[in-house]
Parts: C-alpha cells; sequence; structure tokens
C-alpha cells in the first residue's frame, strides 16, 4: 500500500464523523437539547484523530519529506497551503476542547461555542480533504520510491502506535494533577 492511500482512508473516516457532526448540531440546535456525552466524543475525535493521529503523520512525515524534495512550485505552494489549512484547524480544535471545557465548568454561552467551533470544524474538513485527494498526494508520490514509501508507512505504523500511549499518560497526568488541588 502507498502512504497516502492510509491517509485516504483516514479522511473517509473523518468525513464520515464531520457528516454526522454537521447533522446532530443541526438537530440540537433545533431541538435546544444537546447530548453532552456526544459533545465529548466528537470533540475527542477532532482533537485526537483528526488533529493528533492523522495531520499529525501528514504534516509532520509526509510534508517533512516532501519539503526535502525538489517539488515545483505549484505543489510548494499548494503544500504550504496544506499547512496553512492545518494551523487553521488546529486553532478550530483548540477553540472547540476550550468551550468543552467551559461548558463543563458552567460557564454561560460556552455550549453556544461548543457548537459553532463543531460545525465550524464539519464545514472544514470536506473542501481540505478533497485538496489533498485531487491535487496533492499523487503528484507528491511521484518524488518517493517504492522502498522511501515503504519507510513512510513503517513511520506511519509508529507514530500511531505511540499516539495511544500519550493520549492515556496525559489523562493519567490530568487527573492525578486534579486529585492533588
Ligand atoms: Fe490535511
Ligand atoms: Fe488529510
Amino acid at each position: 500500500m502507498q502512504p497516502h492511500r492510509l491517509l485516504m482512508a483516514e479522511h473517509q473516516t473523518i468525513l464520515h464523523m464531520t457528516t454526522d457532526i454537521g447533522r446532530r448540531v443541526a438537530r440540537f440546535r433545533e431541538s435546544g437539547q444537546v447530548d453532552l456525552v456526544y459533545v465529548d466524543t466528537s470533540t475527542d475525535f477532532i482533537h485526537s484523530y483528526a488533529d493528533r493521529c492523522h495531520h499529525g503523520k501528514e504534516q509532520g512525515i509526509l510534508f517533512r519529506d516532501a519539503a526535502k524534495k525538489d517539488l515545483d512550485p505549484k505543489l510548494a505552494q499548494l503544500m504550504d497551503q496544506l499547512t496553512q489549512e492545518h494551523a487553521w484547524a488546529r486553532t478550530l480544535t483548540e477553540r472547540l476542547v476550550a468551550a468543552n471545557q467551559a461548558y463543563r465548568e458552567g460557564e454561560s454561552g460556552a455550549l453556544e461555542r461548543v457548537l459553532t467551533a463543531l460545525k465550524n470544524i464539519a464545514s472544514f474538513y470536506p473542501a481540505h480533504i478533497t485538496k489533498e485527494e485531487s491535487r496533492f498526494f499523487g503528484p507528491c508520490m511521484e518524488f518517493f520510491t517504492e522502498s522511501a514509501q515503504e519507510a513512510m508507512l513503517v513511520e506511519f505504523a509508529e507514530f500511531d502506535r505511540n499516539l495511544i500511549h500519550e493520549k492515556y499518560q496525559r489523562i493519567v497526568e490530568d487527573l492525578a494533577r486534579e486529585s492533588l488541588d
């Protein structure tokens, strides 16, 4: 398998989720009732999967290696654009995580911020994903030999393997800090 195929499979999962988020946020607004477990679950998905796991591999491995190649200016420019979009997605994600935290702490207006952040994230992904799949991945892969692509897949797997430990170590540290307060 080529590395971008794995990223494209992750795109399908992200699109599945963002479609669901769009549908549910509209429903929450209509009914005035919010499923808080869903808000927590979708916040975790966006933070841990879409931002950390998926963009982590794209930017930290694929883009890092592609930047060392002699990409033609248009492709290099597109990669810069995608990097900026990742930064924007991270800003949206940080807003979502902060709003969700504020909501849990009972801050007024925080729930509306959570719903807006979820909706903005759900609208962001489809265009970004289309751009990567239709204009970037294919031409970019041509700069990598078969063995370089295999090495990239190994690095992807190592990156993913470490994430579960990173996530739960952070959870344990946060809980331990809370119990000391
Ligand atoms: Fe991306
Ligand atoms: Fe992507």
